[in-house]
């Protein structure tokens, strides 16, 4: 991990596959305009938007001017030059994602791109396409030689090529092998850079600060002072227009068995040697490959699913989701999924990891939390004090970024009357720069050449190897009796006990 600005090369051409589509508009767009703005991309940059719709290079712009206007964290307005300068280098080619010679034409656009500096050809093809679209798609640019097998010490001499593979990579163990054996076929796999974008987030680096640049939470880290661990990303919004893909993938593989797994990693794993990407790799995917497989009664017990009624939400009405526009009245999708995680190595053995996630719940939150064990004796009791409550580290992601500690405080007057305090650290109020989006810091990594931010192959692996006995007993398991929460609440019911570690742990003869 480094500084990307630093290693920027002079030159570089993004081409966006899927162009047209909502990522583009709502991330990758906004992200470019305000590394523009911010005057941090190479010197001679170009974007060529490529997919199947058919419009001109004009109206592209305009769609692009668009979104801005509607995603962008710096406000287009305020920066005319920038937005001028990014729309005047980007191009629009149609074309077939599986057409040797649209592609062809599309390599000749690159090479005119590439002649007036005459300087290394670097060219970053991001595919924010369907994965089934994406090894057929490396052969196909292949063959129409706009990108080849580059070495490191190739790219130096010649230029890079290198691929950003949006998510989801697979839709389980088999089909994410597949894929990444498609990939290689035709790419180092230091070509590759998978996305995982809750990497790119502000506090989620910070998480990696937090433990290895203070002295004082890492001695703590660990099962003889944390009680258990919360890791939640709770949304409130619904679907949207994604029903068609939501509904063939659920929460599970949206979004816990990428980013709700990323956070557990960094929050867990042991430290790396160096804040490179092959040691920050490697000890997340260790840890993943600890995570303690779940047996049938933890499936039973330890896992739970939901999907939405219609219900409330901010003050607003919401549809149940087998209501949604897309979504078939009948849906067995998983709106909501809980697990209850045990990592087997020596720091975390027995610490119950309470990992959920879900959409059109309370409020967006996502956040990791830490419980810490309970002080061995009270002191205070004779003064008719109550068990102090225990010390909990709270880190925030979203929707603010804030780390808050709290400590058990003796309440002013003069009674021993003890209150839990929290110590905040709101990031709004004590930095004056605001945060870049995680897509900035991602799109820059994969420019600069640093993979520290993207997940390996072995991780994405050892994430899909977690989560497959839960895919397949759900699979085989009768009516899943959704709807089972309303929409503008926490989730299922049950999910109250499920936060217990007593309840239904100690059924499975572990309290
Ligand atoms: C995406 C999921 O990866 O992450 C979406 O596909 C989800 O369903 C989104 O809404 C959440 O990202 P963020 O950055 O809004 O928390």
């Amino acid at each position: 991990m480094y500084e990307a600005t630093e290693h920027l090369p002079e030159s570089c051409v993004l081409v966006i596959f899927g162009a047209s589509g909502d990522l583009t508009a709502r991330k990758i767009v906004p992200a470019l305009f305000n590394l523009t703005a911010e005057g941090r991309l190479p010197h001679r940059f170009h974007i060529v938007g490529y997919s199947r719709s058919d419009f001109p290079t004009d109206s592209f712009r305009k769609h692009m001017r668009v979104s801005l206007e509607t995603h962008s964290r710096i406000t287009p307005g305020e920066h005319p030059d920038a937005l001028e300068r990014l729309l005047e280098n980007t191009i629009y080619c149609r074309g077939d994602y599986s057409s040797t010679s649209d592609l062809t034409a599309l390599r000749k656009t690159l090479e005119s791109l590439d002649k007036p500096s005459g300087s290394p050809q670097n060219r970053l093809f991001y595919f924010a396409v369907p994965p089934e679209t994406a090894a057929d798609l490396v052969s196909r640019l292949q063959e129409s030689k706009l990108l080849e097998r580059r070495a490191p010490e190739d790219a130096e001499k010649k230029g890079f090529h290198r691929v950003v593979m949006e998510k989801p990579f697979g839709h389980d163990l088999d089909s994410a092998r597949a894929l990444n054996a498609g990939l290689l076929k035709g790419l180092e796999e230091n070509q590759i850079y998978r996305i995982d974008h809750y990497l790119g987030k502000e506090t989620v680096q910070n998480i990696m600060v937090l433990r290895f640049a203070n002295s004082i939470f890492e001695p703590v880290w660990n099962n003889r002072y944390v009680q258990n661990v919360h890791i939640t990303v709770a949304e409130s919004d619904g679907v949207g227009n994604r029903a068609k893909y939501f509904d063939s993938a659920g929460a599970l593989r949206d979004v816990m068995q990428n980013h709700v797994l990323q956070l557990l990693a960094l929050f867990a794993m042991e430290p790396p040697t160096g804040m490179n990407a092959a040691s920050v790799r490697s000890e997340k995917a260790k840890l993943l490959g600890a995570l303690s497989p779940l047996s049938d009664e933890e499936l039973r017990c330890a896992v739970i699913r939901g999907q939405y009624s219609a219900g409330n939400v901010g003050g607003k009405k919401a549809v149940a989701y087998r209501s949604e526009k897309g979504i078939a009245p009948d849906s067995r999708t998983e709106t909501f999924a809980a697990i209850r995680a045990y990592i087997n190595n020596w720091r975390w053995s027995g610490v119950p990891f309470y990992l959920s996630t879900g959409k059109r719940l309370v409020r967006k939150l996502t956040e990791v939390a830490i419980e810490f064990k309970k002080v061995p004796h009270n002191l205070f009791a004779p003064y008719g004090s109550e068990d102090p409550a225990p010390n909990m580290l709270k880190i925030q992601v979203q929707p603010e970024e804030r780390i808050a500690l709290r400590i058990a405080s003796k309440s002013p007057g003069l009674k021993m009357n003890l209150s839990a305090v929290d110590m905040e650290l709101p990031y709004s109020s004590r930095f004056s720069s605001q945060s870049p989006e995680a897509y900035e810091r991602l799109i820059l990594d994969a420019i600069a050449g640093d993979p520290s931010l993207f997940a390996s192959s072995e991780e994405i692996r050892l994430a899909w190897k977690y989560v497959m006995p839960i895919i397949e007993y759900w699979k085989n398991q009768p009516d899943p009796a959704f709807p089972n929460y309303q929409a503008g609440s926490w989730g299922p019911i049950e999910g109250k006990n499920f936060f217990r570690e007593d309840v239904c742990y100690a059924e499975l003869g572990k309290g």
